[in-house]
């Protein structure tokens, strides 16, 4: 299949996943096709859709294209959820071009497209809600700068920052949110979760990981606030909770999921003692009643590109799952074999695949089956049209060449 696939000249090999060759063509993942019940959702399996940016909506508007609706339907399965990908909830939220947002009426009617696509196919679809405070840079802005909880540029080093017309700067240092604007940060989510209901979504997901806003309040290193939003690590989860609670008064909890990256180190983030300030957020919303917690697990950071090498760091799924009820999701360099273990030893409930599942629209059958998984293509992650994009194959597309 490999040789087939190869010779056929369709792909370019620039970046294969590493663990490739653990996909046997006979071997099955029985926990992950296990049924799940997430919220009102029946779902069929357990193979989920990360959330994925890739840059690929109108340029000016911001708004869904029937390009990407073509993307989202052809990963669609009956009863498989997908997350999509993370779309501001106001414009002072952006930090990249051509991605989509939901603050305008034209981005709510293309995301009903998007909707549509998935759920013509017997999908289920969440959408990500998204602030990426210091992650962007003034030329987004019009000139002005980025916002945060503080004044706190990122130092992490060899990270730029993308400007408006796809260039790289340096990180400016943002302007810190005063204590008004942070509660109009909370009615943008609010909004946001009304337009994505008024969209046809099935639920939302609070983006409170990869170092964005809402990881950025939770952060000591990033939040030196002295308002009711930063200090304690009670202060500094507020907003995030007080976000989440919008959403719950939009959706109702069941339709809610939060996603955490508790030992990331993605867009300059990094507590340095995770574990009490996850424990009590944690915590705070396995009270709510949430459809779900999804998680990214320390060996892999924000896009992917760095594995990260703890030392004596386990697993998020593994150090959390004990302190949460509701159903667990998790992401991060998973394969069928080790997805299927962490299921079936109890570890979570629900795995999340983001870059195979960007290569293999088709991802859970091939995981069901145990068919051969098509390696992605980074240098299409980000921008352009269909290429890496909608052009990757089914897999009978693939045997029947
Ligand atoms: C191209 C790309 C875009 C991503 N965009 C998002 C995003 O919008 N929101 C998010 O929470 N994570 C995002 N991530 C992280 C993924 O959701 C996922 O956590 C990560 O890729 C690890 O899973 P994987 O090893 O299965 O790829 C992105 C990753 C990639 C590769």
């Amino acid at each position: 299949m490999r040789e087939r696939l190869l010779s056929g000249g369709r792909f370019l090999f620039y970046d294969s996943h590493p663990l490739i060759d653990h996909f046997g063509a006979s071997m099955k993942f029985p926990a992950l096709s296990r049924p799940l019940q997430v919220g009102p959702y029946k779902l069929a399996h357990r193979v989920a859709m990360a959330p994925l940016t890739r840059m690929r909506a109108e340029r000016e508007s911001f708004a869904p294209r029937p390009l990407n609706a073509e993307y989202y339907g052809q990963r669609a399965t009956k009863g498989g959820l997908i997350i999509a990908e993370a779309s501001p909830v106001l414009s002072t939220g952006r930090g990249n071009p051509a991605t989509p947002g939901i603050y305008s009426d034209a981005q709510v009617a293309g995301w009903r497209k998007v909707v549509d696509a998935v759920h013509a196919k017997g999908g289920i679809i969440f959408l990500q809600l998204w602030h990426v405070g210091r992650v962007s840079h003034s030329s987004f802005h019009g000139g002005a700068l980025p916002v945060a909880p503080s004044a706190i540029p990122i130092k992490a080093e060899g990270m730029k920052a993308m400007t408006a017309d796809g260039k790289v700067s340096d990180y400016e240092t943002p302007r810190a949110l005063g204590n008004a604007e942070v509660r109009g940060i909370v009615e943008a989510f609010r909004q946001a979760a009304t337009n994505a209901l008024a969209a046809g979504f099935d639920g939302v997901e609070i983006h409170g990981a990869n170092g964005y806003l809402l990881e950025q309040f939770l952060q000591s290193h990033s939040n030196q606030r002295t308002d009711e939003y930063g200090g304690s690590i009670e202060n500094r989860a507020r907003l995030l909770l007080e976000v989440t609670q919008g959403a719950i008064d939009v959706w109702g909890a069941n339709r809610v999921g939060v996603r955490l990256s508790p030992y990331g180190i993605a867009n300059g983030s990094g507590e340095p003692d995770p574990m009490p300030l996850y424990t009590y957020v944690v915590k705070a919303l396995d009270s709510l009643g949430l459809a779900y917690l999804h998680l990214i697990e320390p060996r892999s950071s924000g896009s992917g590109r760095a594995e990260v090498n703890w030392q004596n760091v386990p697993s998020a799924m593994v150090l959390f799952r004990p302190l949460y009820s509701g159903v667990l999701m998790t992401a991060g360099g998973f394969t069928g074999e080790t997805a299927n273990a962490a299921i079936a030893d109890g570890h979570a409930d629900l795995i999340a695949f983001g870059r195979i599942f960007i290569s293999n629209p088709d991802l859970p059958r091939r995981l069901e089956q145990g068919y051969p998984i098509t390696p992605y293509n980074r240098a299409t992650f980000y921008g352009g049209e269909e290429k890496g994009y909608t052009d990757y194959p089914v897999y009978d597309e693939l045997t029947s060449a």
